[in-house]
């Protein structure tokens, strides 16, 4: 007879997730084996909108915490796991909610836009939320002309070149984007004349100027589907690399800077997923009362979207 100690780590899961009624959604920045026994592999904007769909019972996220965080936000009723519980974003802990509260009155006139990099506390103290996939959209339906936008100082930077309203900005970035250097691209554009290069709006304005398109991951899967080129140089964390390259086997795919690694993305691994549905670990619950405001924001958000 079969034992489940004679499955593999994938089939184990498979397995505990069907006994669960669980889902298990992954970013695109996980590791390839990870995003192998995914349901859906995608990016904020789209692992968010998954969840509020979802009617399973459980949902294991592999990502970091503010995106589990947003899970449980929009889904209060279901057991939202993240299989390791260090597994944060460091841009995320860049602002606490104190600190937007005394910004707040600095800026009484500003709507405050904060990226969904952030914690559920920041959330509820900000008007809309937004991802690097929307922010610009995002900015554009407010009527303030005035805008605090919220941590990433790049992202809001990129944004401010696409709109004419007025964008304070927060000190806060991400270093795994930042190893992204404008010479690295530079260098690859004399070895790969006919490649394209996509960078993340996380990258500082000097690697965007470079870039021929400023996409968030799940606007860089697509690219790579649709347009008619063999070679894209990729400025963003290296996991998705592992996607690119297995939904698009005839292209060439060059990560700008192998340095570009997000070391929180890769603490999820197979047997943490596995434990997590086992002992249904770490649980992400957000207290009510944030909930809701942080809710808000984020429903805000999916509106327009
Ligand atoms: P995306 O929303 O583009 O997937 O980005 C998330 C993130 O954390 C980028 O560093
Ligand atoms: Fe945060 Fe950067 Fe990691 Fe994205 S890549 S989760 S912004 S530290």
């Amino acid at each position: 007879m079969t034992t489940s100690k004679d499955l593999s780590l994938e089939d184990r899961i498979l397995k505990l997730k069907q006994e669960k009624n669980a889902v298990i959604l992954v970013h695109n920045y996980q590791l390839g084996e990870i995003q192998d026994i995914a349901d859906f592999v995608g990016d904020s904007l789209e692992l968010s909108q998954k969840a509020a769909k979802t009617k399973s019972d459980v949902i294991v996220f592999c990502g970091v915490h503010f995106m589990a965080e947003t899970a449980s936000i929009l889904c209060p009723d279901m057991t939202v796991l993240l299989p390791d519980m260090h597994a944060g974003c460091p841009m995320a802990n860049m602002i606490t909610a104190e600190q937007l509260r005394q910004k707040k009155k600095e800026l009484p006139g500003a709507t405050v836009v904060c990226y969904i990099n952030t914690t559920a506390e920041v959330k509820a103290e900000s008007d809309i939320c937004c991802t690097s996939a929307n922010a610009v959209k995002v900015v554009e339906s407010l009527a303030n002309n005035e805008i605090l936008f919220i941590p990433d100082q790049y992202l809001g930077h990129y944004v401010s070149t696409k709109t004419n309203k007025k964008i304070h900005l927060w000190p806060g970035y991400c270093p795994t984007h930042t190893r992204i250097r404008p010479e690295h691209i530079t260098r690859l554009r004399q070895e790969y004349p006919e490649a394209k290069v996509v960078v993340h709006p996380e990258c500082r304005p000097e690697v965007i100027a470079l870039a021929d398109e400023v996409l968030s991951t799940g606007g860089m899967i697509r690219y790579a589907r649709s347009e008619d080129v063999n070679d894209i140089i990729v400025g963003t964390e290296m996991g998705i690399i592992h996607r690119l390259r297995k939904e698009n086997p005839g292209k060439k795919f060059i990560p700008i800077s192998e340095q570009a690694v997000c070391p929180n993305m890769k603490l999820i691994t197979l047997e943490k997923v596995l434990w997590s549905l086992e002992e249904t670990t770490y649980e992400i619950k957000v207290p009510e009362e944030i909930r809701l405001k942080a809710k808000a924001a984020v429903d805000k958000m999916i509106a327009i979207v």
